[in-house]
């Protein structure tokens, strides 16, 4: 028989990472909630015109990461390989393209076929939020500080980097200016690399290439493109930023992916995890419902790595309570009906009873190394005594005695 694997790049999630992983959907869940936020659920399949409408047909995601497949009737279907564009073509195939302001969240997975590294993977996590229906620079701020608090709730330590990308016009001119610049410097960048910067000229600005870095140093940046219309918006935004306290730094290369992004564009960024350091990706993306047949509706949103996010978070809370042993089938099922009336005493706490067959001191043991703050183990005596010491495994208390006619007393502190 072959060898029974997992696809490269989609490991399975347990143990200590899905605890945390856990930990940062709870964290999202929670600060989405309190700004208001509602959840809002697509499927993991679109058709995969949406995505070339939107993403962009010569950005990295439409050229070379999408999970594409003809289902049985041909049509061209895809993993979706982010949430925005299914939020987008969700709000009008419901109806829901008014001008209503709407403020939605998603947690879950996106399929990338990237090449798998630390922090990069094929099958990831995000959580994100989408604001429609929402030109004003005060949307961009509330989106941005979602993101703050949920970084700093996680004790996660940031760089905000932001940038203002004007609008779709200002975008084409800037790419023709940089296709001319690219032309001049033709000798000085490899075929492969000039052919793919023609194409899309705006990844020579996040080039990690050194040579590409260099020469793209030289041209003018897109802010010398942008009017002064749109440098006031940004300045709105960067005021308002600082009127919340909010540090950032402007970084003039940043401009994202995806095609879709007009106005604001923001990532926060960590240096804990080498080259793949954006933690939170997002902005402004103005025109993105009408490119999908809609009428023109502004939205902004972000979209948070879960899996990343999970590498730096350490989770301390530790809620398990008693350790419940027993040495006997009998006081087995004793012990699940002391488990059950404690659960329904303190539902917030960890109750775990021990099914397996050791000792005492072995079960003494298993408790410990399970974390548990405290453990009692039913034997013969206990069944007949209706009476259990309790042993405090952190050793903070002395041991004490509960009993059945008074088990939350375990609760008192
Ligand atoms: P994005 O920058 O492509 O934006 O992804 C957002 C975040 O998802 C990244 O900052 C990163 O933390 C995480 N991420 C992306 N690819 C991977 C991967 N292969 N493995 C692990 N984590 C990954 C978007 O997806 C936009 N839809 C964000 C947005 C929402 N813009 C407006 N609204």
């Amino acid at each position: 028989m072959r060898k029974l694997k997992t696809i490269r790049g989609m490991p399975d999630i347990f143990g200590n990472t899905l605890q945390k992983i856990s930990f940062v959907e709870e964290v999202c869940r929670k600060t989405f909630h309190a700004h208001n936020f509602q959840e809002f659920r697509t499927p993991l399949l679109e058709d995969k015109d949406i995505f070339t409408r939107s993403v962009g047909e010569t950005s990295d995601i439409v050229q070379k990461q999408m999970y594409e497949f003809q289902d049985k009737k041909g049509a061209t279907l895809c993993l979706r390989p982010e949430g925005t564009v299914g939020l987008a073509r969700a709000l009008l195939t419901n109806g829901l393209d008014d001008s209503e302001i709407k403020k939605l969240f998603y947690i879950g997975p996106m399929f990338r076929y990237e090449r798998p590294q630390k922090g990069r993977k094929r099958q990831f996590n995000q959580a994100g939020i989408e604001l429609i229906a929402d030109e004003s620079y005060h949307a961009d701020l509330e989106v941005i500080q979602v993101g703050v608090r949920i970084l700093k709730d996680l004790n996660v330590k940031f760089k905000l980097e932001i940038n203002y990308v004007g609008d779709v016009q200002t975008l084409s001119v800037y790419r023709e200016h940089l296709r001319d610049f690219l032309l001049k410097n033709k000798t000085k960048i490899a075929e492969e690399f000039y052919q793919r910067l023609q194409r899309n000229p705006l990844r020579g600005l996040d080039s990690k290439d050194e040579n590409i870095k260099a020469i793209f140093s030289k041209t003018k940046k897109l802010s010398d493109f942008l009017d002064s219309n749109q440098e006031q918006k940004f300045k709105s935004v960067i005021n308002g930023l600082e009127a919340l306290g909010i540090e950032y730094t402007i970084n003039q290369d940043l401009v994202r992916g995806l095609d879709y992004y007009t106005g604001t564009v923001f990532e926060f960024i960590t240096d804990k995890l080498g080259t793949q350091n954006a933690l939170i990706g997002g902005g402004r993306y103005d025109t993105l419902l009408m490119d999908l047949g809609g009428k023109k509706l502004p939205a902004v949103g972000f979209a948070l790595g879960v899996d990343r996010l999970a590498e730096l978070v350490n989770p301390s809370h530790n809620d398990k309570f008693l350790f419940i042993g027993s040495l006997t089938s009998e006081s087995k099922e004793y012990g699940q009906k002391i488990g059950s009336i404690l659960r329904e005493l303190r539902p917030d706490v960890v109750i775990e009873n021990y099914l397996g067959e050791a000792n005492v001191s072995k079960q003494l043991k298993k408790a410990s190394s399970l974390g548990f703050k405290f453990v009692m183990i039913i034997g013969q005596e206990e069944l007949k005594s209706k009476s259990f010491k309790v042993k405090d495994l952190n050793n903070s208390n002395a041991d004490f005695l509960i009993e059945e006619n008074n088990l939350a007393e375990i609760f008192n502190d």
